[in-house]
């Protein structure tokens, strides 16, 4: 007869927990330093309040150009994002490149005790 400890051992009372489908999945974290690999123009992601957007196949559509974005390529683009006035229709456009979100060590905004700006998205 096989003893307790090699049936507890054999992994059988150990699977990994089965995970739910929710329906809004986790965002992707993705750190700092994976974004600063993504800058340019082939491969361009830039962050906006504490949010990861792969905006590549956005800079020849950007209204304010190219050339603007990929000087924030791989990098943090929130101030430059607010300063150049955005409408709020842009504003709402960046969900349609979001990829991911820094992990809470790394944000500025979107954390507990953060920078707060009324109007960015939740
Ligand atoms: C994914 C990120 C971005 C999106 C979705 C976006 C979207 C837009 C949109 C829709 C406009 C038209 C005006 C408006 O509706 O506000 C615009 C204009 C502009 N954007 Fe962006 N933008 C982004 C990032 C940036 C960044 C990082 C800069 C850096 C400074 C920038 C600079 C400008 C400028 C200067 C204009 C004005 C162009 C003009 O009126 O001649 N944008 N952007």
């Amino acid at each position: 007869m096989a003893k307790i400890s090699s049936v507890l051992n054999s992994g059988f009372f150990f699977t990994s927990p089965v995970k739910l489908p929710t329906s809004e999945p986790e965002e992707r974290l993705i750190t700092m330093e994976e974004v600063s690999w993504h800058d340019n123009a082939n491969d361009c992601w830039i962050i906006i309040y504490d949010r990861v957007y792969d905006i590549t196949d956005f800079l020849d559509e950007h209204p304010g150009g190219g050339d603007i974005l990929l000087e924030y390529a791989g990098r943090d683009a929130s101030v430059a994002f607010r300063g150049s006035g955005h409408s709020k229709q842009a504003l709402r456009a960046l969900s349609r490149f979001e990829i991911g979100e820094l992990p809470t060590h790394e944000r500025i905004f979107r954390k507990p005790g953060g920078f707060k700006i009324s109007d960015i998205p939740e």
